[in-house]
């Protein structure tokens, strides 16, 4: 049987195991989570294992980037479950702290991005990039780590984390990790989970059309009318909203209406009690 994973609790603990491990000369790789881990986090994780001698895995579900009606007390907690899943490959750390620990008493102080932060999710979320970007700040600070990872399903939150982390000089680099799919093509998502079986079998035409969005403007359809025809598309099979759709510049995040430039359309609906999250680049290899 494999030696389940080590989890530490505290910050001192967690510098403890990475001091040892700077010791003796070896590269630390942190990948944040919220738990609920699926491939898309172990993915994550191996990138890690490819790139430093070690790999922390953080479990926390941050308080400070839900609003108040936002789903923390839905959001799925499954400690021991993740510390198989993280045992099962072979992951060096959990970092599993309490909220009292990140966020003790008389904390009071805030990490705010401007700009980037208030379009796209930030347009309906309008303070979750400070919970994140505040969060974040935080276990990069407490691990240290030579390199943390992120997935780009949350294509807003790499871009948001890459420029505070420049603006402030944190010295981490920063890297995305692959989308990873359903076989018929859904981002996996910790929040999938809330759908029904019915909600789950329309789920896939977000992608599908999005690639199909993509293809037509790349062959010349206007950009406003590839995504309003979208949208249209998504009502109609049964989401309720479609959050936002939008071709957004890489990685300054600018609106365009220019394919030949670095970009990737990027764009939330709500299906059920699940808000879905998708993005793919603006280039061939993304048509169906
Ligand atoms: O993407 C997530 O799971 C969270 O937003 C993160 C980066 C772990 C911060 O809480």
């Amino acid at each position: 049987m494999q030696t389940p994973i080590k989890i530490v609790r505290t910050i001192d603990d967690l510098r403890k195991q990475v001091s040892a491990w700077r010791a003796k000369g070896e590269t630390v790789a942190m990948v944040p989570t919220m738990g609920a881990l699926h491939q898309g986090h172990l993915s994550l994780v191996q990138l890690g294992q490819e790139k430093a001698d070690h790999v922390v895995v953080s479990i926390f579900v941050n308080p400070t980037q839900f609003a108040p009606g936002e789903d923390l007390d839905a959001y799925p907690r499954t400690e021991a479950e993740d510390c198989e899943k993280l045992t099962a490959i072979g992951t060096d750390l959990a970092f599993i702290p309490s909220a009292n620990e990140i966020y003790p008493e008389g904390f009071s102080t805030s990490v705010t991005v401007g700009g980037m932060t208030q379009i796209l999710c930030g347009g309906t979320r309008p303070t979750h990039f400070d919970g994140v970007s505040l969060v974040v700040t935080k276990l990069l600070l407490a691990c240290l780590p030579d390199i943390a990872i992120f997935g780009e399903k949350d294509y807003q939150q790499l871009m948001v984390i890459k420029r505070f982390v420049r603006d402030l000089n944190i010295p981490v680099q920063i890297e995305g990790g692959a989308i990873i799919r359903e076989k018929d093509g859904l981002a996996m998502s910790s929040r999938n989970e809330y759908m029904t079986p019915k909600q789950r079998a329309i789920a896939p035409n977000f992608a599908k059309f999005l690639r199909e969005a993509i293809a037509d403007i790349l062959d010349g359809t206007p950009v406003d009318a590839a995504i309003a025809a979208t949208e249209q598309k998504l009502l109609d099979i049964g989401f309720q909203s479609v959050d936002y759709m939008e071709m957004r510049t890489v990685p300054d995040l600018e609106l365009t209406t220019d394919p030949s430039q670095p970009a990737r359309i990027i764009a939330a609906a709500t299906i059920g009690k699940s808000r879905i999250l998708d993005n793919w680049p603006v280039t061939d290899a993304s048509r169906p």
